[in-house]
């Protein structure tokens, strides 16, 4: 008997957030909003949404011993995760500054702080949450040495799901790991290198599976998501259902909390898909991150 559904290990951040009419470029100063500071990070914002949709959820991260790791423990308990595995101290908590326009993109900037201090001996020290998780979920805020201790802890039986974010190259050992990868377009590119001309997601998809994954999945923004399993080798589109978008800010990190929720349960692919591009829709449609993300009667 698994005690978590999901034990999500990575980033906790303080988001520092300013809305802007136009993201400045190179050189340029603009004006923006009043300053909103909100929970975030990839890894804590994936905990709350998938604790909010009813997931027995845990997280392991590192935040600092001052009043944004204390503001982010607090949205975590908040929400029902199990924060055992949140290590406090070491470095000043991460923060990410984020500009966000009126179309509701944006851009962001993180300092990781103590993210970059959650090592793989936290990893190690940390078994018995690992060995109690059906899914585990990583990204790339954290140090890639620590998500490969992650790979080699896990319970037999255990499914990873990994958010390449921000994309960095990735050992043999935890690409052959993931079901599935999950990446937005800008990550798939940037992990494939230049594509010619004309190449589909579906040739993408295909592309990631043949690094090692077992199975890939590409959002795709407002037109959903495609999955691809290397055991069926057919890639499945996901449409999204229509929204207004007023901060994408976090929608992603809902999609994959999500989508690693339904995985747990024994859910296939595509309808796991199907629940999670539903989930980032609705995160897309209110300001910040967690405070963005739907429960289930939401939903
Ligand atoms: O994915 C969104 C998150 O990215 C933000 O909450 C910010 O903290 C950065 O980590």
């Amino acid at each position: 008997m698994h005690a978590y559904d999901l034990l999500v290990v990575g980033s906790a951040n303080a988001d520092l957030v300013i809305g802007v009419e136009r993201r400045p470029a190179p050189g340029e100063t603009v004006l923006g909003s009043d300053l909103a500071v909100h929970p975030g990070g990839k890894g804590a914002n994936q905990a709350v949404a998938a604790a909010r949709l009813g997931a027995r959820t845990a997280l392991l991260a590192r935040v600092g011993d001052d009043a944004h790791g204390r503001l982010l423990l607090e949205s975590q308990r908040a929400a029902g995760v199990d924060t055992a595995g949140v290590l406090v101290g070491g470095a000043p908590t991460g923060v990410a500054l984020i500009t966000v326009d009126p179309s509701g993109d944006n851009s962001i900037v993180v300092s990781p702080g103590a993210n970059a201090r959650l090592l793989p001996a936290d990893v190690r020290a940390a078994g018995s949450l690992l060995a109690a998780a059906r899914v585990v979920s990583v990204q790339l805020e954290i140090p890639l040495e620590t998500v490969a201790e992650v790979v080699r802890g896990m319970a037999p039986g255990a499914r990873l799901v990994l958010n390449p974010s921000p994309p960095a190259p990735l050992p043999a050992e935890v690409l052959a790991a993931c079901d599935p990868l999950v990446v937005n377009e800008h990550e798939a590119l940037t992990i494939l290198g230049e594509q010619p001309p004309g190449a589909s997601p579906e040739d993408w998809a295909r592309s990631l599976l043949a690094l090692g994954p077992r199975s890939v999945v590409v959002t795709l923004g407002a037109a959903g998501a495609l999955v691809m399993d290397s055991r069926t080798d057919s890639g499945v589109r996901v449409p999204s259902p229509r929204v207004d978008a007023v901060d994408t800010t976090g929608a992603g990190d809902a999609f994959t909390a999500a989508l690693a929720w339904r995985l747990s349960l024994g859910e296939e692919l595509p309808p796991a898909a199907a629940l999670a591009v539903r989930v980032g829709a609705a995160a897309v449609t209110t300001r910040g991150a967690q405070d963005s993300y739907p429960t289930a009667a939401e939903l």
